[in-house]
């Protein structure tokens, strides 16, 4: 049966990461995948990880089964993050949440979970989004729709054209929000037009399924869930994947969770009992060490402090390389404006670099960035900044 089968294309994204690491060159740069790199160009492992790592060493006393939906504590941690300590959908008991291995693994659960339990064929993504949204939706058999998102024209936002888009939604289809730091943009709704989403949602009978993967990478953990939480204040149904790749740096623990909003309490555990099925015909039960070390730092206050002022430390360095970026390129003597760079949210900025321009910077100078022209600002360092900026300056 397998000579039937065709070569799958590389992966957009990892399958740079791939091409790099074959690449012999000694000053080629990894811009492709979002992972966080510290100055010295180094993923760390958070302290508040390995504090909490240690605590775990000393206490945990078994590798015994996690049930369906994982760590209790973890999950109630994430609802709170989520939507804040007193938020009227953990109150009314509308809110479950399953620990999910990572943002791909709780937007696959969520998707396969519409689909084996209601009428919802249809989701709509933004233009351009993630790479891997199209892959994860159509494996759940979801049709996916676009609606414009992007003005390349101002490298910002083309709200109107959003709505205009979304108003070809029927009921029950779902829509797919970037929680904050829109990835590939950077470009996220403002409150004003999140509200202007949450009463288009609830007018339309639309279900948003957000991806939050970014929380704390934009403005602060409480200010990136400002959008989610007007959205929840207003729509009745909702879901959630998050992920801790990134504000944890937890890439390789593959840690998230799905959260599930129905109208009611009764509704949301029939559906969480559902969403328990799916896991369970996918993976059966989580693994546990992600979400252990999670529960256990937002369970702990020094823990938590520290989490945070980390947290802050990599945002901060982010923004600092976004204006480091903008102005060495001008140093370098790039007429092209690129200042729309360092008002961009999260780890990635969509340059406005075309596909010849990509090709140019990877065969001629090792430097990888996404074909869509997306950049991880959070790879780029004060050292490598000079290699990158030259290069740019070259092929543009
Ligand atoms: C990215 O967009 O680079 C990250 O979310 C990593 C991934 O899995 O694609």
């Amino acid at each position: 049966i397998f000579n039937q089968v065709e070569l799958a294309p590389a992966d957009p994204i990892l399958g740079l990461t791939d091409a790099f690491k074959a690449d012999p060159r000694a000053e080629k740069v990894n811009l492709g995948v979002g992972i966080y790199k510290d100055e010295s160009g180094q993923t760390p492992i958070l302290k508040s990880v390995k504090l909490a790592e240690r605590k775990l060493l000393d206490t945990e006393t078994s590798k015994s089964y996690l049930g369906i939906d994982g760590v209790q504590a973890y999950n109630s941690a994430v609802q709170t993050l989520l939507f804040g300590a007193e938020h009227t959908v953990i109150e009314a008991g509308r809110a479950v949440t399953a620990q999910a291995p990572g943002g791909t693994g709780s937007l696959r659960v969520a998707a396969e979970f519409v689909v084996r339990n209601t009428d919802s064929r249809t989701i709509w993504v933004s233009n351009p989004t993630w790479a891997n949204h199209n892959n994860i939706f159509e494996s759940a058999k979801l049709s996916v729709k676009q609606y414009r998102y992007y003005d390349a024209a101002t490298h910002g936002m083309d709200f109107d054209a959003m709505l205009a888009d979304l108003d070809g939604a029927v009921a029950g289809d779902l829509v797919l929000l970037h929680g904050c730091c829109h990835n590939p943009t950077g470009i996220d709704l403002n409150l004003a037009q999140w509200e202007v989403i949450a009463q288009l949602c609830l007018e339309k009978e639309l279900v948003p399924l957000f991806d939050f993967a970014y929380q704390g990478f934009g403005a602060g953990v409480e200010e990136d869930a400002q959008g989610l939480r007007v959205v929840a204040n207003v729509v009745p149904e909702l879901i959630v994947a998050n992920s801790f790749s990134k504000n944890f740096g937890l890439y390789n623990e593959r840690i998230g969770a799905v959260t599930v909003v129905a109208k009611c309490r009764e509704t949301a555990e029939i559906a969480f009992s559902q969403v328990k099925s799916t896991i369970r015909g996918n993976y059966s039960n989580p693994p546990a060490h992600g979400a252990l070390i999670v529960a256990t730092i937002l369970a702990d206050g020094t823990l938590r402090t520290l989490w945070e002022s980390e947290l802050q430390q990599m945002r901060e360095r982010i923004a600092q390389m976004r204006v480091l970026f903008v102005e060495m390129l001008k140093a370098e003597g790039v007429e092209q404006d690129f200042s729309f760079i360092s008002t961009q949210n999260g780890m990635f900025s969509f340059s406005g670099l075309n596909k010849a321009q990509v090709g140019r910077l990877r065969d001629e100078f090792g430097i990888y960035i996404v074909g869509s022209g997306r950049i991880s600002v959070a790879g780029m360092t004060k050292d490598n900044m000079p290699i990158i900026c030259k290069a740019i300056a070259k092929v543009v």
